[in-house]
């Protein structure tokens, strides 16, 4: 079960490392849009998540319930802004830095409040 968990993390943190990657990439574009990196990170960093809270629920540590829902929520809003506006010529710029601003928030809950699992 270790191995799954550790397996799932790994992939976890290339899907939010893509997402982060596909948003950095054109912070200096005055134009800005949804592009393959965010969608294809937005989503394999939701899935890895849910899959990891699977694994860890079946595991014998205590959750914490509140940091994943916190996580769980953010992941939500990213992933479904990102398909919202997968098809649009561009985004506002407003939308881009929330989009960032989520993403390193969610990166700050896991690291910052307390491990995920005793
Ligand atoms: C953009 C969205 C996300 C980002 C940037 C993100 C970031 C991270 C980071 C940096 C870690 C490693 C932290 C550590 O090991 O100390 C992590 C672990 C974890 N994430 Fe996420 N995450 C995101 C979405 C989600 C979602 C949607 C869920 C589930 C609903 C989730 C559940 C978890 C769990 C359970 C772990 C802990 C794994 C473990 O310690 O076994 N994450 N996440």
């Amino acid at each position: 079960m270790e191995t799954l968990r550790l397996v799932l993390l790994f992939v976890h943190i290339l899907g939010f490392a893509a997402l982060l990657g596909g948003l950095l990439v054109q912070v200096r574009e005055p134009s800005k849009s949804v592009n393959a990196l965010m969608r294809d990170g937005a989503g394999t960093a939701f899935l890895a998540g849910l899959l990891l809270v699977g694994v860890l629920e079946a595991g014998d540590g205590d959750v914490n319930h509140a940091k994943i829902g916190v996580k769980f929520a953010i992941g939500l809003v990213i992933l479904v802004l990102v398909m919202v506006n997968l098809r649009k010529p561009s985004i506002p710029q407003g939308l881009y830095f929330a989009l960032l601003g989520l993403t390193v928030v969610n990166i700050a809950v896991a690291v910052f409040w307390s491990p995920a699992h005793a």
